[in-house]
């Protein structure tokens, strides 16, 4: 999916993304889309081959402002 932060309309349906270039490094894009690399990476030693660990949400919260 494009990485890019929904406009708001409404804010109950406002999606905040930190912004593209300020993505922790071990996040990755795809031509500016979120694909299943951005989350995992086969030579990960991380549970569930993830890029980093989910443990409280923080890899959710890499991208997510909440
Ligand atoms: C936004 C981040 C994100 C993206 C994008 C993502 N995943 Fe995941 N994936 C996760 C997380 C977090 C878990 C761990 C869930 C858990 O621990 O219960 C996971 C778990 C998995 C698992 C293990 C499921 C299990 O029950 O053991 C597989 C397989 C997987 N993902 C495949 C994929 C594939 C294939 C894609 C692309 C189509 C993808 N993922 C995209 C975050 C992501
Ligand atoms: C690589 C960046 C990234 C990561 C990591 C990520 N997200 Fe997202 N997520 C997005 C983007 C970008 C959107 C907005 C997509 C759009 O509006 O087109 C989104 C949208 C969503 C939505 C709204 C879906 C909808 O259709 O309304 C939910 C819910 C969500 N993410 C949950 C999560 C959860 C839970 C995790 C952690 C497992 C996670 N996200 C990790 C980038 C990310």
């Amino acid at each position: 999916m494009p990485y890019r932060s929904r406009p708001a309309d409404s804010d109950s349906d406002s999606i905040d993304v930190v912004p593209a270039a300020a993505l922790d490094r071990r996040i990755r894009l795809f031509d500016r889309t979120v694909g299943c690399g951005s989350c995992h990476n086969v030579y990960s030693q991380q549970s569930k081959l993830l890029v980093m660990s989910n443990q409280g949400s923080q890899l959710c919260l890499k991208c997510h402002v909440y």
